[in-house]
């Protein structure tokens, strides 16, 4: 177990980064995110993991292996973020810091994308900000393990 690992889980659709709607979610692949997250997490000493999945369950085997694997998760849930309980409810079995991130600002968007039900059992939800949005998260994370 490392208690400087910090979990990333990409959720369906965000392996088209770059290529899918690129108006909305800017021109940078999945991995340009990633070297993002990496770069702020080697100024704070942390490491990074990180799964995409298209799938539900993978999502949730990987955050229960997150209770003894990592100290904290970073997760954009694509849009599983909206209707995915099973995902709300595994995050809620994690004791460490859990970050939202949305590349778009989905409030700012479509009436069913107004809902999260990953928000209530994450510490903060980053919306908006594009990869910059992964600096921040990562920023977050080290604030809240600094302070635990
Ligand atoms: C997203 C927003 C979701 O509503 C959408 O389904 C995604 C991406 C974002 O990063 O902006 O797949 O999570």
């Amino acid at each position: 177990m490392s208690t400087r690992t910090v979990m990333v889980l990409s959720g369906p659709n965000l392996n088209l980064l770059g290529e899918r709607e690129p108006e909305v979610y800017g021109a940078n692949t999945l991995d340009d995110h990633l070297a993002v997250a990496r770069e702020a997490a080697t100024i704070h000493g942390l490491e990074i993991d990180h799964l995409q999945s298209n799938h539900e369950g993978e999502l949730v085997d990987a955050i229960q292996a997150a209770r003894t694997d990592c100290a904290a998760i970073v997760i954009n849930p694509g849009a599983f973020t909206h209707y995915a309980w099973a995902i709300h409810d595994a995050l809620a079995a994690f004791d460490g810091p859990i970050i939202e991130v949305h590349l778009s600002n989905p409030a700012a968007r479509e009436p069913w994308r107004h809902t999260s039900v990953v928000a209530p059992v994450a510490a903060g939800t980053i919306a908006g900000f594009g990869s910059d949005g992964y600096r921040l998260a990562i920023d977050a994370v080290a604030a809240l393990l600094a302070s635990a």
